[in-house]
């Protein structure tokens, strides 16, 4: 027994060493892996050592099927090649020797479906067989990742997972990664917090699809975190990485704290003021809002409040209830609004006041505010008194007047209220006109005026004492103290005329002594108009009358005659002044007199020389006639000519006494 086993072992042994034997002449040298894109050509190298020479060998390519077959495709002794037909690689796959021992298969456009195990078989005619294999790898490189983000924003805390959004990557082989990543750190599931699903999907061609969802337990800090998904691929020899988008969420979370407050005015609040109040909470979880005043619902859900035109009544407590549209918790907070009020001003005394001339008078001035108030008292536009009180002393007529005082509030601009007080001071009339008045005319009317001060207003009555034809005054009440009359008097001779101003305090009056002007210079003037001057420094005199009656003529050196016509030469005129008017008419007067003695005398003189001429002419035997022409041609120059205003006779005083007519 113990021999039949031994000899059994011994054979096996031997069996084994020479089945060894065999096998091991050839050995084959293959990489464990060839890695190839989709569509590239891949190589995959089959060395192998033999005692035997080239001819001595046949190879062999074949493939392992899904099921695990091995499945020639390729075969090649000494003789002749072969390409199996009928296969997947009969058209895309080629053999070349490459070194004694070394054979390289060639796969063009590698398909998904070629990755699979390659197996290389030498076969020796003496030393036996062996074989080697390579497993071919394709890659696709996948698509770009995309990201898509919930729409809906999310509530805070609310344990349990709510979906963040999706990220897919498409057509990649082999299959991708998608990695989520949250402000930049990986997120991998944890129950309850972080729930990352990935689905894969075969495409129609074989590549790979991922969709990958991220579910979180969202807490409020993720309003701002920043999410995005990463893919990563294998590529031959390393891996490949893209990044998608970032992406937000809205997150809800409710409030925990409630702010209600005046948005505007931003200062105090006064009546008729448009009020806004604002309600917040420092969650963002929708919420509806209530507002109460003073324990009464408003209307409205909005969290904001608009009071118009608000009154005093509109102050008080204002409540702001929100309520979360999710939580359905409720938080609520108040504030105090006060509006600010300034009644109208009212003046004591109430009614208008008529002071007696030296009386005194304390009027006040209050207007109910909420706040401080500051009161000026103001007369015609100008301050008068500070402070609510107003202290008068009716001093004079001026005294009189309407007193406005003005409450402000100084806190809030614009806030204002102001009263008025009428103050009358009783005063008897004061006429403005002079007690006597001088009134000159020429006219036949004269127009009177009289205007008066007083308190009550004075009554104007006029007074012509020889009652002469007037028309009726027109009286007419200027203001509250002030009164004024006209009258139209029509006048023809000298008169006087009072007026009186009256009230019950008293009475004022006024003189007025008319004087009637008629023609006032009688002293007989020429008129003759129309002088011509042809010399320099002399006066055109246009209206002799005019010449006589207003300006005073001082040096008279040389007077012509001619016809009619005086001329004056170098004449110095002065205008005429008020006071000198009766004596200029004096002094003329007074000159033309003695212009006329003059000429008497001279008359005389020339009388008597010619008549002693005469008599010694006689004597000397000449006629005396001839002598008294050349004397007379030489006192020309001494002849004044003039012509009254009642047409006299022009009287020429010749040197013989006779009437003589105009020499040329
Ligand atoms: C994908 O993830 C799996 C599991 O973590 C890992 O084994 C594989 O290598 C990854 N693939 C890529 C392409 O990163
Ligand atoms: C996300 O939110 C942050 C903070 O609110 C903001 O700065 C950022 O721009 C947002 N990014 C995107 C992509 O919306
Ligand atoms: C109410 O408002 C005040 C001041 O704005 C704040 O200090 C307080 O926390 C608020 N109360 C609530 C319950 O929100
Ligand atoms: C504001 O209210 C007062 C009474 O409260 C009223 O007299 C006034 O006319 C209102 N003004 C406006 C502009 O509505
Ligand atoms: C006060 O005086 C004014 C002006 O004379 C007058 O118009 C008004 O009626 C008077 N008022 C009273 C209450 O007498
Ligand atoms: C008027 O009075 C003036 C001076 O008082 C006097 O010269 C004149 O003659 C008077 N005239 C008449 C018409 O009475
Ligand atoms: C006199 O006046 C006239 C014109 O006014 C002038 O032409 C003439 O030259 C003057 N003669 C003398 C001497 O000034
Ligand atoms: C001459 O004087 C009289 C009285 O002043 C005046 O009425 C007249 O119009 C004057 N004539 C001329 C021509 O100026
Ligand atoms: C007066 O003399 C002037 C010239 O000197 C002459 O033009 C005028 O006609 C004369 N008048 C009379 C009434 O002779
Ligand atoms: C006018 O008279 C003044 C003095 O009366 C004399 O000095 C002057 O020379 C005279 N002028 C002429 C132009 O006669």
């Amino acid at each position: 027994m113990a021999t039949q086993i031994t000899v059994s072992l011994l054979v096996a042994l031997l069996l084994f060493v020479h089945t060894c034997g065999v096998w091991a002449v050839v050995e084959v040298n293959m990489e464990e892996k060839v890695e190839v894109m989709r569509g590239e050509t891949a190589q995959i190298t089959c060395m192998y050592t033999s005692d035997e020479g080239i001819g001595g060998t046949t190879i062999e390519w074949l493939v392992v099927t899904r099921s695990g077959e091995e499945k020639a495709i390729y075969f090649q002794d000494s003789f002749h090649t072969k390409t199996e037909p009928n296969t997947p690689y009969t058209d895309r796959i080629s053999v070349k020797r490459t070194g004694a021992e070394e054979v390289v298969l060639t796969i063009n456009n590698v398909q998904l479906q070629d990755e699979r195990e390659f197996i290389c078989r030498i076969k020796s005619l003496t030393d036996g067989m062996g074989m080697g294999s390579t497993n071919l790898r394709v890659f696709e490189r996948p698509n770009f990742p995309t990201i898509e983000s919930r729409t809906e924003g999310v509530t805070a805390d609310q344990d349990k997972l709510s979906e963040i959004g999706t990220c897919q990557v498409k057509n990649g082989y082999p299959k991708p990664n998608i990695t989520w990543y949250r402000n930049n750190t990986p997120l991998r599931s944890v129950t309850n917090e972080v729930e990352v699903s990935s689905s894969t999907t075969t495409e129609s061609t074989g590549l790979f699809s991922v969709l990958s969802k991220l579910s979180l337990n969202v807490k409020k800090e993720d309003k701002d975190a920043d999410f995005y998904c990463e893919a990563t691929y294998l590529l031959p020899g390393f891996s490949g990485m893209s990044e998608t988008e970032h992406i937000n969420i809205t997150v809800f979370y409710p409030s925990t704290e409630i702010h209600v407050w005046v948005e505007s005015p931003k200062v105090k609040i006064k009546e008729g003021d448009t009020v806004v109040l604002q309600c917040s909470g420092n969650g963002n979880s929708p919420a509806s809002f209530l507002f109460k005043h003073n324990d009464v619902d408003l209307p409205g859900e909005a969290d904001v409040k608009v009071l118009e035109n608000v009154s005093r009544q509109n102050s008080g407590v204002y409540q702001c209830t929100s309520t979360d549209m999710e939580t359905f918790e409720e938080l609520l907070n108040t504030t105090t609004v006060s509006v600010n009020y300034l009644d109208a001003a009212v003046v004591t005394p109430r009614e208008n006041v008529s002071m007696a001339m030296g009386q005194e008078l304390e009027a006040t001035c209050n207007a109910l505010s909420s706040l401080q108030t500051q009161t000026v008292w103001l007369k015609d536009g100008e301050e008068v008194s500070k402070g609510h009180i107003l202290n008068l002393k009716a001093q004079s007529l001026d005294t009189a007047g309407t007193y406005v005082c003005v409450v402000t509030v100084p806190e809030i601009e614009g806030m204002e209220t102001s009263s008025s007080l009428r103050v009358f001071v009783k005063s008897p009339p004061v006429l403005k006109e002079d007690d006597v008045t001088e009134v000159e005319t020429e006219e036949e009317t004269v127009v009177l005026s009289c205007h008066a001060r007083g308190y009550p207003v004075p009554t104007i009555t006029w007074d012509t004492k020889d009652g002469k034809k007037q028309s009726d005054p027109n009286f007419r009440i200027l203001s509250d103290d002030s009164s004024q009359s006209t009258l139209s008097l029509k006048v023809d001779s000298n008169a006087t005329v009072f007026c009186k101003a009256s009230n019950n305090q008293g009475d004022d009056k006024a003189t007025f002594n008319i004087r009637v002007k008629t023609t006032v210079y009688t002293t007989p003037v020429a008129t003759t108009t129309t002088t011509t001057t042809t010399t320099n420094n002399t006066i055109p005199i246009s209206n002799v009358t005019d010449v006589y009656t207003t300006p005073v003529i001082t040096t008279t050196t040389t007077t012509t005659t001619t016809n009619n016509t005086i001329t004056i030469s170098n004449v110095t005129v002065k205008p005429k002044t008020p006071n000198s008017a009766e004596k200029v008419k004096a002094e003329s007067n007074g000159v033309i007199i003695a212009v006329i003695i003059i000429c008497i005398l001279l008359l005389a003189i020339l009388g008597s020389v010619l008549y002693f001429l005469y008599k010694k002419g006689k004597i000397c035997g000449r006629s005396g006639k001839q002598d008294l022409t050349k004397e007379k041609s030489s006192k020309d120059n001494i002849v004044v000519e003039m012509k009254s205003d009642n047409t006299e006779e022009s009287i020429l005083l010749g040197a013989n006494g006779e009437k003589q007519p105009p020499r040329d």
